[in-house]
């Protein structure tokens, strides 16, 4: 029988790293893939020998439209058994939609949504058939709002919970979970990929990556369907419910243009 793995995207830092270690330190194989070589070799150098498991790797740009399927040809011909997958590669970028550059909007839908949906859909068939998985996809707290200034991320977030959502439905019969992590502002490389140009006003209340990932990696243990990281967040996503759009617009205007501002 295949040996079992665990399939993380954008395990070379943050939040994925820290759950990378999580699943470590609990004895999983792992398939690490993201675009740092050098940082996936040392991953595997330290942590194969630390924790006494099998680490596999994959240098690859995921924002390439065919990435998932070189993932998934990766997977078959190492005749690797995926039975956990986390979708957590993704990055943001702040500014006005249109003062974007429009190829790294192109590389930020195709990361966030296209692979996420692609690597999901042929994984899933495998999970299917031994009717068992379960499956961690990257959303955000911003899922639940407009953003303005950050609009397309935001709106990458909001269809990752989605989708998610109803594949949780779809699949629950089958023995198979499609949990979505939604966490909020998180120290990791995350604010300067964006474009934040000082963390302060975003790392305000930030959680660290290892909490975020320690409460990802039980709700996806026991199947949850949705997990909104930390006290704060869980409070804030109940009451924006009871908030119209037209403030919550503003705000968030606001923090995202405020923490550029200085
Ligand atoms: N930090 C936050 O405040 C926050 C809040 C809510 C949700 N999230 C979500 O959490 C997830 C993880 O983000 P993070 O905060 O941990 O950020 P991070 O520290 O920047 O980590 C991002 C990871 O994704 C990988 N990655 C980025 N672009 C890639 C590409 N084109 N192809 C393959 N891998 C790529 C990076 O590895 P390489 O550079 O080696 O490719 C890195 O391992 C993202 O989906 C993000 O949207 C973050």
């Amino acid at each position: 029988m295949n040996k079992e793995y665990v399939l993380i995207t954008g395990a070379t830092s943050g939040i994925g790293y820290e759950l990378m270690l999580l699943f470590a330190k609990n004895k999983y194989n792992l398939l690490l893939v993201s675009r740092n070589k050098e940082k996936l070799k040392n991953i595997k150098t330290k942590i194969e020998k630390k924790y006494k498991i099998h680490i596999e790797y994959l240098d690859i740009d995921l924002s390439e439209s065919d990435s998932a399927e070189k993932v998934y040809y990766f997977i078959t011909n190492n005749k690797l058994n995926i039975s956990i997958l986390i979708n957590n590669s993704g990055f943001g970028l702040k500014g006005k939609f249109e003062e974007n550059d429009l190829q790294k909007y192109e590389e930020m839908v195709n990361l966030n949504i296209l692979t996420l949906t692609k690597l999901t859909y042929l994984v899933l068939q495998d999970m299917k058939k031994r009717k068992k998985g379960k499956i961690l996809n990257l959303a955000s707290v911003a899922a639940f709002l407009p953003g303005p200034y950050m609009s397309v991320y935001f709106a990458t977030k909001a269809y990752v919970l989605s989708f998610s959502e109803a594949l949780f439905f779809e699949n629950s019969a089958d023995n198979i979970t499609i949990t979505a992590l939604c966490p909020g502002s998180t120290k990791t490389n995350f604010a300067s990929v964006a474009g934040f140009k000082s963390k302060d006003s975003f790392n305000k209340n930030a959680m660290s990556a290892s909490q975020v990932a320690l409460i990802g990696y039980k709700g996806l243990m026991k199947g949850k369907r949705v997990v909104i990281a930390g006290g704060l967040n869980n409070f804030s996503v109940f009451f924006i419910k009871f908030i119209p759009n037209r403030l919550i617009g503003k705000m968030i205007l606001r923090f995202n243009n405020s923490s550029s501002a200085n």
